[in-house]
């Protein structure tokens, strides 16, 4: 049932060019020219009048939201909240009735997000569900939703499932963006040619394994590790940084870049290894800045790029290139390195990849 691989994480892992490609077939059509969700298609115009939308969420799928902050933001120019689930239900918030909240969840039973659609509901918002398993609680309890069509995900670590979450994020914020015209349709054409190209180019960087296998072995024994990001790459970070520690049991942290200087700069030294996301983009040369005060600092680099660039090279201690996509969509790229990496650490320090001691698989008490 592991298909040939040794955990259920690994599989999952490689899963993901067919994963994604699952999730958008029959939701995009490049001939035609059109992206669209059967599931909410009844409160599409509804979206396109928001004036906020809230999303809650909790862990891997707290940072899909974050992630999914930046496409509606950008695509639709719809404000998002991105909520924890567990602070939100518990902080008296303000809900209104022309709210949407979405649920994000990969195993539709999380307790804490389930109580949060509930009062959102009390108050009512019209709530939706972004799930992976089909019938579950909370897809039964909101009004509305989309499916992943990751299919099962079985190890505790989420990985299938989160980039699955990002590509219906994907999908809904296009879609929305269409039908509100906040999107010019060369803009709305190149991004679905670019999502479409996605699950090849995963396929690409499922290809380096020995490589991110290499670099695990040189940071296997470290005791922290530092995730750093901009922008969209600002969640892939903390995404890394969970996939870490949940598996390996390293302490990692993720941050926006920036706020390295605001305090985590005092962990670095030569026994620091710093995991920075660094494509091409609008905070590229920021990024290295941020990438020259580590290594000013002795801290260990290891960088994903974008295929082809040799300034981040010339200063990184390793160096993980992905293939070029839109800005909007690197995330489906970034995290996958990330992903497989923490996964050979864990391997490699003997713990148990798919069953992480103290967690389960769904959090079905707060
Ligand atoms: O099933 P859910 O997506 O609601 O689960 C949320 C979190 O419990 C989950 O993402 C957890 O953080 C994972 N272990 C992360 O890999």
């Amino acid at each position: 049932e592991k298909g040939g691989y040794e955990h259920f994480m690994l599989k999952e892992i490689h899963e993901q060019p067919r994963s994604i490609q699952d999730c958008f077939r029959g939701r995009l059509n490049l001939d035609e020219g059109w992206v669209g969700l059967g599931g909410i298609k009844d409160y599409e115009k509804q979206l396109t009048k928001a004036k906020r939308i809230i999303m809650v969420a909790c862990g891997t799928s707290w940072h899909a939201a974050l992630v999914g902050e930046y496409l509606f933001e950008d695509l639709t120019r719809i404000p998002v909240e991105v909520e924890y689930a567990s602070e939100f239900r518990y902080r008296n918030p303000i809900i209104n009735e022309d709210d949407i909240v979405i649920a994000i969840s990969q195993s539709g039973e999380t307790a804490d997000t389930l109580a949060a659609l509930d009062l959102a509901k009390s108050k009512g918002a019209t709530i939706l569900g972004i799930c992976n398993v089909v019938g579950s609680s909370i897809s039964r309890v909101t009004d509305a939703g989309s499916y992943t069509h990751a299919g099962p995900e079985i190890g505790v670590a989420s990985t299938k499932a989160f980039t699955a979450q990002v590509t219906v994020l994907t999908l809904m914020a296009l879609t929305i963006a269409r039908k509100k015209g906040t999107i010019i349709e060369s803009e709305f054409r190149k991004i679905i040619t670019e999502l479409d190209l996605i699950p090849n180019k995963v396929a690409k960087i499922l290809e380096k394994a020995d490589q991110l296998e290499e670099i695990a072995a040189a940071y296997k024994d470290a005791s922290n590790a530092l995730y750093l990001g901009r922008g969209n790459s600002f969640p892939v970070a903390l995404e890394g940084a969970l996939k870490l520690k949940e598996i390996s049991y390293i302490h990692a942290e993720g941050y926006p870049a920036a706020e390295m200087k605001h305090g985590p700069i005092a962990l670095i030294d030569e026994e620091m290894p710093v995991f920075v996301i660094a494509t091409q983009g609008p905070s590229y040369e920021k990024v290295v800045s941020n990438i020259q005060e580590v290594k000013a600092r002795k801290g260990k680099i290891i960088a994903v790029i974008t295929e082809g660039d040799e300034q981040v090279k010339e200063m990184a201690d390793h160096c993980i290139e992905i293939p070029d996509t839109d800005e909007n969509l690197t995330p489906l790229l970034t995290t996958i390195p990330l992903q497989l990496i923490s996964y050979y650490v864990a391997v490699m320090r003997g713990a148990n990849v798919d069953q992480p001691r103290n967690l389960a698989k769904s959090v079905t008490v707060e």
